[in-house]
């Protein structure tokens, strides 16, 4: 009975550590306005995100864990070989989800007015 509960403490300690290290590092509420020509900014929930994706690599498809970086690290407004654009890297990714699991795919349903 003691070594369970030793073991059960150790189990919380470690949960508790893993958890403080995530919110300490993933964002929670933002809004994306990196392009801004026509189109409101769009407020993303991504702490909610977090477990609406299996992985954080679903989206940060090129980062290691605990490394992610923003998608317009690496994307530009127009793309650069293989690299798509950053508008396109956010609604393939962002709206083939929605699509799938029944999320909001209408323009107005992100870009609030
Ligand atoms: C699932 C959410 C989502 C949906 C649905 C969506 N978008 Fe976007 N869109 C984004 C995000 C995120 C950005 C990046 C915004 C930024 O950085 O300012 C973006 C950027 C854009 C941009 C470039 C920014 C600008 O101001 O020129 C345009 C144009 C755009 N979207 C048009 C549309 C249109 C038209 C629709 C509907 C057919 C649509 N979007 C639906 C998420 C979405
Ligand atoms: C549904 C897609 C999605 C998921 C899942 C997701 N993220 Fe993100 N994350 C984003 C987007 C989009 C941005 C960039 C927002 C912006 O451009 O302002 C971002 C930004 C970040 C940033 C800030 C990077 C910087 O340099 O400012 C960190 C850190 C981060 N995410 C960590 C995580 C971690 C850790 C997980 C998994 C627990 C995770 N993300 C899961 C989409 C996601
Ligand atoms: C470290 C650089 C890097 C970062 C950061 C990055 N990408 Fe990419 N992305 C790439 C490269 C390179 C490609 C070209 C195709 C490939 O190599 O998979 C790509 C391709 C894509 C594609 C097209 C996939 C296809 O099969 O055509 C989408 C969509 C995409 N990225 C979305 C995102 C989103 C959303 C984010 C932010 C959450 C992001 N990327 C962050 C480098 C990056
Ligand atoms: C792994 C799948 C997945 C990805 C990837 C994803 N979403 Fe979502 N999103 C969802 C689901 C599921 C909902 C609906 C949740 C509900 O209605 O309970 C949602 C809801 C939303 C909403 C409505 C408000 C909210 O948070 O409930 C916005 C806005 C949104 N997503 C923006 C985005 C943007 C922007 C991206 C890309 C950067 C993105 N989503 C990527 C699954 C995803």
């Amino acid at each position: 009975m003691k070594k369970f509960a030793a073991f059960l403490a150790i189990v919380v300690a470690v949960m508790f550590s893993a958890g403080v290290v995530i919110s300490a590092e993933a964002p929670g509420k933002v809004t994306i306005k990196e392009i801004q020509k026509t189109k409101p900014p769009v407020v993303f929930d991504h702490k909610a995100h977090t477990t609406r994706a299996k992985a954080c690599k679903d989206c940060h498809h090129k980062n290691e864990p605990g490394k992610e970086q923003k998608c317009s690290a690496c994307h530009k407004a127009s793309a650069e070989g293989k690299t798509v654009a950053l508008k396109d890297a956010f609604h393939t990714t962002c709206r083939d989800c929605h699509k799938k699991m029944k999320g909001p795919t209408k323009c107005d349903d992100c870009h609030k007015k």
